[in-house]
């Protein structure tokens, strides 16, 4: 690390709290897949979203970080926390991107109205929000792409081998169609087009399920029979290709049966589960176009792809059926106003 350039004083007690934030996100088509090199579609979630405000503590000598996330119960010095917890790593990295070392003192602290271990990119949201509120405090900026990168960094140690796909839609927020270089290690994304906005409704089973326990499973299961988990992952590939081109032609009558055929393969995979399957049914019979489970899946979230007319009925229908959470999203291609400044 290098030059400690603005820890003076006067210059922080100048320096003004700034605040960044960052939203979820669902995956539309290709959650498991994708970690094997097939495409996947991601849309990012504006009405949930991770914040981080960081504030000058002129009393406190420089390299002095408070670390605050109440909804973990978290309240500590930056220093005391474990070396590979991903908030000491987060800091770390972003430190070292910067060449800032020591930073002057501060406060660093995180909230969400994003639930945890849901498939709904809690994790990646910190990241992206801690890292643009830190680097901006500090003067900085650094660009999406490597914001993403380092968010990416964060995520190997929530996931083990994540496919990059939840830092770039948090980072970018906008739908994005989505491929794992398996060479390069790094993914490439492109924004996808959306003439016609379409109306998610996400469904919360309620039981949170980590990623990496999903993940993991899915990698047993693929050594056990590559022949069999091969043919699936191509399948699923297939499906977000052919959902990109309707999504991008407008025509979302196609998008549905599309949703419900990914579903299929995602059952065979092994990662729905009974109460995802519940609120999938419920969606379906109260006139949903078509839904699945979304993110890591055995636990978390459910999207339902709706129209005006149906809308409000599948989310009675996902309440009724046991949802602990309802949230209804749009996917379009601008969010006027709404990307964090
Ligand atoms: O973080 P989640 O639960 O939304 O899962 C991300 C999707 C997976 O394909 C299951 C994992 C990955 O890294 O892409």
């Amino acid at each position: 690390m290098g030059n400690g350039g603005h820890s003076d004083s006067l210059s922080v007690l100048n320096m003004p709290a700034i605040t960044a934030t960052a939203p979820g996100k669902i995956i539309l088509f290709g959650e498991h897949a994708v970690v094997y090199g097939e495409p996947a579609i991601a849309a990012p979630v504006m009405q949930v979203r991770a914040r981080a405000v960081v504030s000058a503590q002129p009393n406190r000598p420089p390299g002095w970080i408070n670390l605050q996330a109440p909804d973990i119960g978290l309240d500590t010095i930056w220093d005391d926390l474990a070396q590979d917890h991903p908030l000491h790593v987060l800091v770390k990295l972003v430190l070292e991107a910067i060449h800032i070392d020591p930073p002057p003192a501060l406060t660093l602290r995180i909230t969400s109205t994003i639930p945890i271990a849901s498939g709904l990119g809690s994790g990646a949201a910190v990241s992206v929000s801690v890292i643009r509120a830190l680097t901006r405090f500090l003067g900085r900026t650094l660009p999406d792409d490597n914001i993403s990168e380092l968010a990416f960094e964060v995520e190997k140690l929530h996931h083990g081998s994540p496919s990059g796909i939840d830092n770039t839609v948090v980072t970018f927020e906008k739908p994005i169609y989505y491929r794992r270089k398996l060479s390069a290690g790094k993914g490439e994304m492109q924004p996808i087009e959306v003439p016609e906005p379409f109306t998610i409704v996400i469904g919360d089973t309620g039981i949170s399920s980590p990623t990496a326990a999903a993940v993991a499973d899915v990698h047993k299961s693929w050594q056990a029979d590559q022949e069999g988990f091969e043919e699936l992952f191509r399948k699923t590939g297939e499906i977000a290709h052919r959902a990109r081109q309707a999504i991008e032609d407008g025509n979302l009558n196609a998008l549905g049966p599309l949703m419900n055929e990914n579903q299929e393969m995602l059952i065979e995979m092994g990662v729905s589960s009974p109460d995802l399957e519940q609120l999938i049914h419920a969606a379906r019979r109260a006139g949903a176009h078509g839904a699945k489970l979304s993110g890591g899946g055995r636990g978390g979230n459910m999207i339902a792809l709706v129209s005006q007319a149906n809308q409000a009925s599948v989310a009675q229908a996902l309440s009724r059926a046991g949802a602990v959470n309802i949230i209804t999203t749009k996917v379009s291609s601008t969010h006027e106003g709404e990307k964090s400044s």
